[in-house]
């Protein structure tokens, strides 16, 4: 780490971080920090009609992406988008049931594999990659802008089961049945998944995060095979058209092991950490090679009150004079009181 940065007026302090500086205040954001929490999104997502339709029309993006960042002052904006959109721009059916979760038709082997395309079908993928440009245009010049996409395997796991699933069975069960078929599936990801971030980068993204939400399913070994190697050529494809791209890693349930190697195997510049991780054990393991993110547990957020400032001002301690990014351990749940989050930004904020 770089040491104390001295952050200057106008420098957006979240790239700050990631280049590896400690800034002089912590910066805040919040995974799905555009959503059900908050009444303008529900509004606009009531005159789209559907979740796709929203993900799809730039207008509509473009507004909910800077709505939390009007109403909250977050320091970085991430792109509003799914990870979703990458198996629905390979050729795959999608849809959002109300309440239910996504729906995708299923891919089960290398029939059904080669019948998607190869590359991200661009009349989908241009209007993302519109609504990116635009949006940057519109943030203060002080937020980071963050696109995102799902790692492989996490995408990997909708697209073999149809849907979410409790523990993931359907594509673990695949990886061990059909391993060809399942290895050209991640490198099908592995591929179009670098272009899409690699878009996302030249379309004025300062920095991506790579999503991988069901990397705590997998054993050591999978681990290793699924998780981080995929991450790690995701990284190298990226980094060989866009140089200093920074890249965030979020392996959901990774142990702290699964989370030291990924980090010297990726090169990523920062990991997220979820809210089961012991912060001092990983900021001594990797705090010194990257920036790291999180990791408040949503369900404290939710809770507000003493349990919110307490945890808060122990996750703060924790992380003094590190390269840290403020953050959830997951998404915000839909339930959350938005005086809980207000309250949040000003226990940090002092
Ligand atoms: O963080 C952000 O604000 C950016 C937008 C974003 C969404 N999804 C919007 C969304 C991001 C980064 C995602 C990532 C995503 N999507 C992940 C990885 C992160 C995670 O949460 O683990 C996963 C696994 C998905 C797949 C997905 N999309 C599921 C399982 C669901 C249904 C669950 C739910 O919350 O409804 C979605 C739908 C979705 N993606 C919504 C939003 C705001 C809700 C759709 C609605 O408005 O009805």
């Amino acid at each position: 780490m770089n040491g104390q940065g001295k952050s200057e007026a106008g420098e957006r302090i979240v790239k700050h971080v990631l280049d590896g500086h400690v800034a002089a205040r912590t910066p805040i954001w919040m995974m799905r920090q555009a959503g059900r929490y908050l009444p303008e999104y529900r509004a606009v997502r009531e005159q789209a009609g559907d979740f796709l339709t929203l993900c799809y029309t730039p207008d509509h993006a473009v507004e909910v992406t800077l709505q939390p960042i009007r109403r909250f002052g977050f320091d970085a904006a991430i792109l509003f988008s799914d990870i979703l959109v990458v198996p629905h721009a390979l050729g795959v059916d999608l849809s959002f049931e109300a309440g239910e979760g996504p729906r995708l038709s299923r891919t089960t082997n290398l029939t059904e594999l080669n019948a998607l395309r190869d590359d991200l079908d661009p009349s989908r993928i241009e209007r993302v990659l519109e609504a990116v440009g635009r949006i940057r245009e519109e943030l203060p010049r002080e937020t980071t802008l963050l696109g995102f996409c799902g790692a492989p395997w996490t995408v990997a796991t909708y697209m073999v089961a149809g849907r979410g699933t409790p523990d993931q069975g359907p594509a673990r069960l695949a990886s061990l049945t059909d391993p060809a078929f399942f290895q050209a599936l991640i490198d099908r990801l592995v591929d179009t998944s670098a272009r899409y971030l690699i878009g996302q980068l030249k379309a004025g993204a300062d920095a991506v995060q790579i999503f991988d939400s069901w990397a705590g399913v997998l054993d050591p070994e999978s681990f290793r095979r699924w998780s981080i190697e995929p991450i790690r050529r995701i990284v190298a494809l990226v980094r060989a058209e866009v140089p200093d791209a920074r890249i965030i890693a979020f392996p959901k349930g990774a142990t702290l092991a699964g989370l030291t190697e990924l980090v010297l195997a990726t090169g990523v510049n920062a990991v997220g950490l979820d809210w089961t991780v012991e912060r001092r054990d990983t900021r001594r393991a990797v705090g010194g090679r990257v920036a790291l993110q999180g990791n408040l547990d949503p369900l404290v957020l939710i809770a507000g009150g003493a349990a919110l400032d307490a945890a808060v001002d122990a996750l703060v301690e924790d992380f003094r004079g590190a390269a840290h990014i403020f953050n959830l351990g997951h998404g915000i749940r839909p339930e959350t009181p938005i005086a809980h989050v207000e309250r949040m930004i000003a226990r940090l904020r002092g």
